[in-house]
């Protein structure tokens, strides 16, 4: 089996005042690809090296034979779905069927070097894959054949790497690979291109043959924006461990949530941190118009908006479309940056019909979250608003002078009858005067829950109890990184009470 590790974790880097004593190298695919990062005695500059394996002509025709055979038989639509582990046996798969089929010799270690490259060039960013998967770099920047590729760090910041496209076609290619993965068309008559990557890197290029210029360019500033951890959020008191823990049962148990709020009453931020608590198998798709969210998990299938250009629809596809088109992918957890119109109509019915969903929608009261979903153009029968199980209300709050979030309350629906009004069970609540939370009712989600599992009440509440003290005994224990919780969360689903024996849970 075919081993490849595309988050070898972050090095601490030190920042060094001597540019001349730098000489740092850290992993990037492993055990692959490395970064070197060294002062260049020749240049007088610092650069960056990428550093891949080695392989010698013979085996790099060998390669390229491979290669040649497996774009006929590739059908990566039916893998770029998957999850990466997926993709990765597929071209191994694939691969050993064709060094078979045209009966290549080669050995396991050479086999190894190769496959690198197959997953370089047919999953990742061919050339540029490494640098992507680089936590440092914020900026690549290609201005044509001939010329290095410049990255920015940072820690280091400007260098210019050992990555050269030599070739004007292969370049084009490349480009051509950019715009297919952002779902963007380029060509001579259309040639420039904007858009993001499905990591959510933002892209620009253009596509020229002139032979005056060196040659199509790209930009691609990376997507850097790490989301705020359910531990960060405890820890700007933006809502309770309690609170949380109550989230955590309710993705484990695929219940329909909507946060509501006002404008950047931090609704997004909180939707983000929920989807820590989402089953690490469960399919999630998410569905944005720009690029927000960045979800920790690899069963991921993000979605954006795409807006027309020039006159008419032509091209255009909205969070209609792509809501009706996710639910044909049968998602586990469908996600909507944020419900304007009619797409609410599907994603409600989607959840009537047991798709689970969270979503975040612009309203600052109850009422009005209850009026919005039932005038245009939402427009939804109270039947349908019946199949959301809570609503979490976000607001701006004042405390000691400083503009700050807080989740000012979890309320149920309970039910919404003919006339669309609504009966409510609201189980926890900020108080403002002494900037608490609290813990008011019962809860009326855990009992559909029960009823649906067959769990008893008492066993849900417990469940609640460990998961609201392990989830402050990590807040306590300072472990916020995005990466860490991930990691945590995704322990607790397969061993609970390793997880809980270890953060001090008894
Ligand atoms: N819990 C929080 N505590 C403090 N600041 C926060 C919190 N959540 C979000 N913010 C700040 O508020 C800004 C807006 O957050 P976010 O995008 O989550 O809000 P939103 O309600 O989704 O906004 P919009 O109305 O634009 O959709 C962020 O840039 C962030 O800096
Ligand atoms: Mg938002």
């Amino acid at each position: 089996m075919i081993s490849i590790n595309l988050r070898p974790g972050i090095p601490p880097l030190k920042r060094i005042e001597d540019k001349t004593k730098i000489d740092i190298r850290y992993s990037l695919i492993a055990p692959y690809a490395n970064a070197h990062i060294f002062w260049d005695k020749k240049e007088g500059e610092i650069v960056y090296e990428v550093e891949e394996p080695k392989i010698n002509e013979e085996d790099r025709k060998i390669l390229q034979k491979i290669e040649e055979a497996m774009v006929g038989l590739m059908n990566l639509n039916v893998a770029v779905d998957n999850t990466m582990q997926s993709m990765i046996e597929y071209i191994d798969k694939t691969a050993k069927l064709v060094i078979d089929e045209l009966d290549i010799k080669i050995s396991e270690e050479i086999y190894e070097k190769i496959f690198y490259f197959l997953y370089r060039d047919f999953i990742g960013m061919n050339e540029i894959d490494p640098l992507l998967k680089d936590y440092f770099i914020e900026d690549i920047e290609c201005n044509g054949i001939d010329t290095p590729v410049y990255v920015v760090h940072r820690v280091y910041r400007n260098m210019r790497t050992n990555i050269i496209f030599k070739d004007i076609d292969k370049l084009a290619s490349f480009v051509e690979k950019l715009a297919q993965r952002s779902g963007k068309y380029i060509s001579y008559a259309n040639p420039l291109l904007d858009g993001s990557l499905p990591d959510g890197s933002r892209v620009n290029a253009t596509y020229t043959k002139d032979v005056t210029s060196r040659g199509p360019t790209f930009t691609i500033r990376k997507f850097t924006k790490i989301p705020w951890t359910p531990t960060q959020l405890i820890a700007l008191n933006t809502l309770s461990p309690e609170m949380l823990a109550y989230f955590w049962i309710l993705m484990e148990y695929k219940a329909n949530v909507l946060i509501t709020g006002g404008t950047s009453s931090g609704k997004t931020t909180l939707l983000n941190a929920m989807t820590f608590f989402i089953p690490p198998e469960a399919r999630v798709i998410s569905i944005e118009d720009t690029r927000e969210l960045n979800l920790p998990r690899e069963n991921w299938l993000p979605a954006v908006a795409r807006a027309s250009v020039g006159v008419g629809k032509v091209g255009e596809v909205d969070l209609f479309d792509l809501l009706k088109n996710s639910f044909r992918q049968n998602p586990d957890y469908v996600i909507v940056g944020e419900v304007r119109g009619k797409e609410a109509y599907v994603l409600f019915q989607g959840m009537a019909s047991g798709h689970p969903s969270i979503s975040t929608l612009h309203a600052d009261s109850l009422d009005t979250v209850i009026r919005r979903l039932q005038t245009p153009p939402i427009n939804l029968s109270p039947t349908l608003v019946n199949s959301l199980d809570c609503i979490a209300v976000m607001a701006h709050a004042l405390i000691k002078k400083k503009h700050t979030r807080r989740l000012r309350e979890i309320i149920e629906v309970v039910n919404v009858d003919k006339s669309g009004s609504t009966l409510i069970n609201t189980p926890f609540i900020w108080d403002p005067s002494h900037d608490v939370f609290y813990f008011k009712k019962q809860s009326r989600v855990f009992e559909k829950i029960s009823a649906r599992y067959g769990i008893s009440i008492p066993e849900i509440e417990a469940e609640f109890l460990r998961r609201a003290k392990l989830l402050f005994n990590l807040y306590k224990g300072k472990i916020f990184a995005f990466e860490d919780m991930r990691k945590i969360i995704n322990a607790y689903y397969k061993n609970p009470k390793n997880v809980l024996e270890k953060y001090g849970v008894s």
